[in-house]
């Protein structure tokens, strides 16, 4: 009769059957560096992302250079997604040591274990949840991924340093690698090399060719430009002629029909929609000049926030706040055309706001008032 292994001699076979020879704490290292460095940026520009999108009394994001936000949120979403393969290489690199025997030697080891172990666990939970999001798989997370993700953040960055605070001392310049070794180091770079060509393309628009895997391109979309958020998904449907603007300032309210609009001074920019999930492109917009419409009512000099609002029924992004100094911006727009047309349903008609520096889901769509905040 066969008898089943017993369980103990088992485990403790285990790292024995795991032994790479490709394994060493020279490549565990040098991987580590790399993913502290695309976790780094990522943390840093995803903190950058929040206080834009939720400033705090001492936070003001300039309006210049008009593309910062396009290159910071760029980055957020190219230096996570290049941490995936890193990340992969680093697990592989170190999970033997899970089924080391005993599991712990002591308090100290047991705390060493539990840090790593937070640190992992956070790290996937990111990269999943930052994948899952820009997928629009959202369904696959039955919790609020904004907080989940900037709570984990924290969480991960504090494991990190603790994490190097207890490796440090073991970082000693090791002997000079063997080339297999060097070879697993340079396929983990080319596979991050690969994520990165296959993906940045959704921002980087020479590259767009080779961005097989990005989800949204430049270029693709109704007038030519991505779109996130569908007016279907919003649940607006197209503006009649009964459609007013609402624009209420200390010099009283103004309603005005979309010929009222287009009666005004037109002005044309060039600026991106840079959305939170990483895409970004160029077009040229025209419309009215905030300023202008804030001096109807008498707010040409204001220095109170400006609310505007969406026709959209509900969601966080129904409406959206400039601070005085980007609402009175020659760049500010209430855009009317994309192109030489009007705007497409999806991208706002009748009018949305345009604004340089500032993230895609705070350009407010279908806009349906525009108020100067009272004293
Ligand atoms: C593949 C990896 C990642 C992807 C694709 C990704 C994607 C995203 C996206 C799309 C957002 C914007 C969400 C929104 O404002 O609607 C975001 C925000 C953020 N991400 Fe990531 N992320 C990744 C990894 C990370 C990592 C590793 C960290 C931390 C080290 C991080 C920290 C943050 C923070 C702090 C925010 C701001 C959340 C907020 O506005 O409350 N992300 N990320």
């Amino acid at each position: 009769m066969v008898r089943p292994p017993d369980p103990l001699t088992l485990a403790r076979s285990l790292p024995r059957r795991f032994t790479s020879p490709l394994r060493s704490p020279w490549l565990t290292a040098r991987l580590g560096m790399w993913l502290g460095i695309a976790f780094g940026v990522c943390f840093l520009t995803g903190v950058l992302s929040h206080l834009v999108q939720h400033p705090p009394g001492w936070f003001h994001w300039p309006s210049r250079p008009v593309q910062l936000y396009r290159v910071t949120q760029g980055l957020h979403v190219a230096s996570g997604l290049a941490a995936v393969p890193l990340l992969t290489a680093k697990i592989w690199s170190v999970y033997p040591r899970l089924f080391a025997w005993p599991p712990v030697r002591g308090i100290g080891s047991a705390l060493d274990r539990a840090a790593v172990g937070l640190l992992s666990a956070a790290a996937v939970f990111e990269v999943v949840t930052g994948v899952l999001n820009i997928a629009y798989w959202y369904s696959a997370m039955p919790f609020g991924f904004l907080g989940a993700h900037y709570w984990t953040a924290y969480l991960l960055a504090g494991a990190v340093l603790l994490h190097l605070a207890a490796k440090l001392p073991a970082l000693r310049p090791a002997a000079p690698p063997d080339p297999a070794r060097r070879r697993v180091l340079a396929l983990a770079g080319a596979a991050a090399a690969t994520v990165t060509a296959a993906t940045v393309g959704q921002t980087v628009a020479p590259l767009r060719r080779v961005s097989l895997l990005a989800p949204r391109l430049p270029g693709v979309g109704p007038q030519g430009l991505p779109v996130n958020k569908t007016a279907a998904a919003a649940r607006v449907a197209r503006a009649d002629a009964s459609y007013r603007l609402l624009v209420t300032g200390p010099g009283g309210r103004h309603a005005l029909s979309l010929a009222d609009l287009e009666r005004l001074p037109q002005a044309s920019v060039e600026l991106p929609i840079a959305c939170v999930e990483g895409w970004s492109a160029t077009g040229t917009w025209s419309g009215v000049r905030l300023a202008d419409l804030l001096r109807l009512v008498g707010a040409e000099h204001t220095d109170r926030p400006v609310r505007v609002e969406s026709l959209q029924p509900d969601g966080p992004y129904r409406e959206s706040v400039l601070d005085p100094g980007p609402a009175r911006d020659p760049l500010t727009l209430i855009a009317l055309r994309l192109g030489h047309e009007p705007l497409h349903l999806d991208h706002g008609y009748p009018c949305r706001l345009i604004a340089p520096n500032r993230p895609g889901v705070l350009q407010t769509k279908w806009v349906a008032a525009i108020t100067v905040a009272p004293r």
